[in-house]
């Protein structure tokens, strides 16, 4: 059997930009194409395919062995390796129930957008990986889920989905699209399956690859069932992107993932730069790619000329320094920094910023979004924006300081999910690595503005178009008709 690429190596394309733009270095082509593969046909023609071929001639465990020796990691955030959470949904034996495949493509880190991008380019590459772990877990069913104001993804997700039927490569499987709100926890995999059954995205207790989708286990959940029978459903969630690469790999084996990339993060990940840089844009790169390189190559450098002040990964990671611009990209490199590789969507800060700005942007938007069904989290990430922003609204109140240290201390307790601890790491960071910053606004001095924290929604001809309607967010997920931050109400009204 033939060993093949989906597209030969060449030049770093980043996408968000005109074609004209596009080309830079270093880049690799194994999920995002030259050019878009939105046909069953051109996907083909490109060795799409591959890995439901081998699939069939293999089986399951020969292609869990190969994940396995890939290292293939999670592209969602949080870096799980793949091949151990789909052997444990195969694993559990008949008497756990139906077991169910997820593709999580709701994307929403604020700072990310690279699986819009990877399902605009090369939505059959997600298709083709999401059958094989199907295939792989013995689901009879899977879902992928987008976010409702997904369209341009949702339109060719639908289109690719029918055509691949048509062709007879789904095999009785059942593909369902789910789209879902624009909450951001609706990412989360708790959550997900919680919108997936009809509810809102408020996360369960127990992790899906324990108790799945409609389980009637006693698993905790806002609605949990209490069906007859205990049926636990173990239930595979991978990011979009991930599925992706599980698909390349069994076609085209775990020495050729290794090619590139690092030992303990191999292969290309699918990068997101955006913030103060010259441009914003989505490439693909071989892990082991130093950050510097990314910001220069996708962003063009920071604009104006300014030096990198910080660079925060999604709002999921402590900060990463200007003096620490060198580390590669790869989950072990950003551990050892202390921050951590997460979706690979980097908001760059430049020297003009100041860091508690920044922090109070992060708190309110995971304030608005958490969901409180866990007090220490919505009360503490609401105490922490609002000592923030009466800080930099009226500049000296030390005590103030303190109470958002409490808060940050105590803001995981008892949660659910990782939104809390998210507040503690970037927040307790931000101000923990520039106490110039914070001096500078007990004196009196916020600096610069700082934009709200929001999801991209777009990047075109290299600027990234972010959602707007996330300043008017309040935390009980309506929307008033003014900015919630008074920082941004004021900046907004019109001078006297
Ligand atoms: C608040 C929150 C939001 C998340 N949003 C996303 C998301 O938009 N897309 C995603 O793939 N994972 C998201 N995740 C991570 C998922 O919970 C889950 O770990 C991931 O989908 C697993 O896929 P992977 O193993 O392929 O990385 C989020 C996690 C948290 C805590
Ligand atoms: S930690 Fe926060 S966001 Fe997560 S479930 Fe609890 S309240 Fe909701």
């Amino acid at each position: 059997m033939g060993v093949h690429r989906l597209l030969p190596a060449t030049e770093l394309t980043t996408w968000g930009l005109s074609s004209r733009d596009r080309t830079a270095s270093r880049g690799v082509h194994r999920l995002l194409p030259a050019t878009e593969l939105t046909t069953l046909a051109g996907y083909e023609a490109a060795g799409g395919g591959e890995a439901l071929a081998r699939l069939h001639d293999l089986g399951p465990e020969w292609v869990l062995d190969q994940l396995d020796a890939a290292g293939l990691r999670g592209r969602g955030g949080g870096g799980f390796p793949t091949a151990t959470k789909w052997r444990s949904v195969r694993g559990g034996g008949a008497e756990v129930g139906t077991r169910y495949v997820v593709a999580n493509g709701a994307e929403g880190e604020p700072g990310t957008f690279k699986d819009r991008t990877l399902l605009r380019a090369n939505p059959f590459a997600v298709l083709e990986g999401l059958v094989v772990a199907a295939r792989v877990v013995g689901a009879e069913t899977a879902y992928l889920a987008l976010k409702r104001t997904f369209v341009t993804e949702t339109a060719l997700v639908r289109q690719a989905i029918d055509e691949m039927d048509g062709a007879g490569w789904l095999d009785g499987l059942h593909i369902e699209l789910v789209l879902g709100p624009s909450e951001y926890l609706f990412g989360e995999e708790k959550a997900l399956l919680e919108v997936i059954e009809g509810e809102d995205p408020l996360p369960r207790l127990v992790p899906p690859y324990l108790y799945g989708l409609f389980s009637t286990a006693p698993q905790l959940g806002w609605s949990a069932g209490a069906g007859d029978g205990d049926s636990s459903n173990p239930t595979v969630v991978n990011n979009v992107e991930t599925l992706a690469h599980a698909g390349t790999i069994v076609a085209n084996g775990a020495e050729w993932f290794r090619a590139i990339g690092t030992e303990g993060t191999p292969g290309s990940l699918l990068v997101t730069v955006s913030g103060d840089t010259r441009r914003a844009g989505v490439a693909e790169m071989a892990a082991g790619t130093p950050l510097r390189t990314a910001i220069d190559e996708i962003g063009g450098g920071v604009t104006d000329g300014r030096a990198v002040k910080a660079v925060l990964s999604g709002v999921a990671n402590p900060v990463v320094t200007s003096e620490q611009l060198d580390v590669p990209l790869c989950f072990d490199a950003f551990g050892a920094i202390g921050s951590g590789l997460g979706a690979a969507g980097f908001v760059v800060y430049d020297g003009q910023r100041n860091m508690v700005g920044v922090a109070h942007a992060v708190s309110q938007f995971l304030h608005v979004e958490s969901c409180g069904q866990c007090p220490a989290c919505k009360f503490g990430t609401g105490e922490v924006t609002a000592r923030l922003e009466q800080l930099l609204v009226e500049g000296g109140q030390p005590d103030a300081i303190d109470t958002v240290a409490a808060r940050l201390r105590s803001v995981t307790d008892a949660n659910r999910c990782y939104l809390g601890t998210q507040e503690q790491q970037v927040v307790a960071s931000l101000l923990a690595t520039f106490p110039d910053d914070v001096d500078r606004v007990l004196a009196g001095d916020p600096g610069d503005p700082v934009p709200p924290v929001a999801p991209i929604t777009d990047i075109t001809d290299g600027t990234a178009l972010r959602d707007e309607r996330q300043a008017n967010k309040r935390p009980d997920w309506t929307y008033g008709e003014q900015p919630l931050s008074s920082l941004v109400r004021r900046r907004q009204a019109p001078s006297a």
